[in-house]
């Protein structure tokens, strides 16, 4: 098993990729916490992995919260003794045009996707300091190198992250801590049920995409586990893309 005796925090994984990541690492041999807002999608998400014979705790967690994440750290050290690997993932998605975008929705989708990341790094790392190693990854998006209509804030939030995701490389790579960063394409989960649902958008993005289907959740898990595992130990500061080749072209 890849993940062996390994610990990990899993953001958002109380449903979609969050969820993937938290099933596959588990499936390897990681103990998890299941850090999210949402109490029903996170105790679901541990009865699954709990069927599937892992080990997993939820944590009811605002990333964008740092009374929280204290909470979640806390959770973790408490249930499982140590950190490994801490998945930035939890995301949401706020639409319209700039000129329109409230300064709420702003600030709620840079606080959940960018200050979140900041908040768990800050709160984690000492951990990791502490044990001489660990794996940070968070989950982008292609939104932060290439630009969508109507999706300022969100691709702003997207393009931090790749930014901070390269700083933080720099600053702990010589803690042997990597810090690397996945930038998904179209992904089937709820975020974007609505969007695919309307069958005109839907056939545009599988046009758009040259491998013949769009992505599922399980996807981005395995180029996750690649990035939690020992098998990427000299990978850091790297932007990988999983997106069947949405912005090759
Ligand atoms: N689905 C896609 O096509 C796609 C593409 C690129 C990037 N992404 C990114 O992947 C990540 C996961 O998205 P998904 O598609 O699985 O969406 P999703 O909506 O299925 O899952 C997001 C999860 O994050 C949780 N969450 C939201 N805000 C939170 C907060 N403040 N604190 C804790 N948990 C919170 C939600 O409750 C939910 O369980 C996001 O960062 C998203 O931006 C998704």
């Amino acid at each position: 098993m890849r993940l062996q005796n390994k610990t990990a925090i899993i953001t958002g994984a109380g449903s979609g990729i969050g969820r993937a990541i938290a099933l596959t690492f588990a499936k390897e041999g990681a103990k998890v916490v299941i850090a999210d807002w949402a109490e029903k999608g996170g105790q679901e998400t541990v009865e699954m992995v709990k069927q599937a014979g892992g080990e997993a705790v939820f944590v009811k967690t605002d990333v964008s919260k740092a009374g929280d994440i204290e909470k979640m750290a806390g959770a973790c050290l408490e249930n499982f003794g140590r950190v490994d690997i801490l998945v930035n993932n939890a995301g949401i998605v706020k639409g319209g045009p700039l000129h329109q975008t409230s300064e709420e929705d702003w600030d709620a989708v840079l606080s959940v996707n960018l200050k979140g990341i900041f908040l768990a790094s800050k709160k984690i790392i000492p951990e990791m300091l502490k044990q001489g190693q660990g794996k940070i990854v968070n989950i982008a998006s292609v939104a932060g190198l290439v630009g969508f209509e109507n999706s300022g804030a969100y691709c702003a939030s997207k393009g931090g992250i790749i930014a901070l995701t390269r700083a933080m490389a720099l600053e702990y790579a010589k803690n042997k801590i990597n810090v690397n960063c996945i930038a998904p394409g179209i992904i089937k989960t709820a975020m974007t049920k609505d969007m695919l649902d309307n069958q005109a958008i839907k056939t545009n993005f599988e046009a758009q995409t040259p491998y013949p289907r769009l992505g599922e959740p399980e996807d981005i898990a395995m180029a996750t586990l690649y990035l939690a595992s020992g098998e990427s130990d000299f990978v850091t500061g790297e932007v990988l893309v999983v997106d069947g080749g949405f912005i090759a072209k």
